[in-house]
């Protein structure tokens, strides 16, 4: 499974990466702003600091056609591993056809149906990225469609991995997974959360204290 951070915060990212196995970090325009990181600072620091073969998931801002080509082809040239994240409006949708004849690596993103999954995978992009908790909260089924779409894409058998995005829970994270999806990006705080259960501190300092009152700090191979 390939797991990303949905962050620009770079002590966030450079710490969680001492922890967890990245392939790499995914941005959107609101993401850059909230750390006020732009993207050659943010991409140049993380590229020499992350384990390769690092990805970095780029956004474009434009809103009509050849805008978001021309920017798409701007970030491909940059001397990173990126694929750029194109929103799935009726301008993305054909950005993303034109971009794939250029073989630009394209995820379509701001997903909230099948149906608009299910087309912009159609037309070649590489990932596609359901807003799993968006979807939750607007009052629908955001796993659900996760696994409609993991579905449609294997019996259509089409050359697409789903990145699943948006999540606001562990519980959100593990029934992703459950459905089988080979790509997903988090939040650092839900990455956190994974591995932080206070029961887990508990016990350990038990197993602890029970060593030291009999053995104190003497180490189990000596
Ligand atoms: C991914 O493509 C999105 O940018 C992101 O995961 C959205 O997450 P949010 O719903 O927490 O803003």
């Amino acid at each position: 499974v390939e797991l990303y951070l949905d962050s620009a915060d770079i002590d966030d990212i450079l710490s969680l990466h001492t922890k967890v196995k990245l392939s790499g970090v995914t941005t959107n325009p609101s993401i850059l702003a909230k750390s006020n990181c732009g993207v050659n600072h943010l991409l140049s620091t993380l590229n020499t600091q992350l384990e390769p073969p690092c990805r970095f998931f780029v956004q474009t801002i434009s809103t009509t056609v050849e805008g978001i080509i021309s920017e798409a082809k701007k970030l491909h040239s940059l001397p990173y591993n990126i694929v750029v994240k194109v929103p799935a409006t009726e301008a993305g949708l054909a950005a993303i056809k034109a971009l794939k004849k250029d073989n630009i690596s394209v995820l379509a993103t701001a997903i909230y149906t099948t149906a608009q999954g299910f087309l912009a995978a159609h037309n070649g992009a590489d990932y596609i990225a359901p807003y799993v908790n968006r979807i939750a909260q607007m009052g629908g089924d955001g796993i659900g469609v996760v696994s409609k779409l993991q579905k449609l894409i294997t019996t259509a058998n089409i050359n697409c991995k789903i990145l699943a995005a948006s999540f606001k829970s562990v519980q959100q994270v593990v029934s992703v997974l459950e459905e089988g999806v080979k790509a997903i990006t988090l939040p650092c705080d839900i990455m956190q959360a994974m591995y932080t259960h206070p029961a887990v501190n508990i016990a350990v300092d038990e197993f602890n204290e029970h060593w030291q009152s009999t053995f104190a700090n003497q180490l189990s191979y000596e």
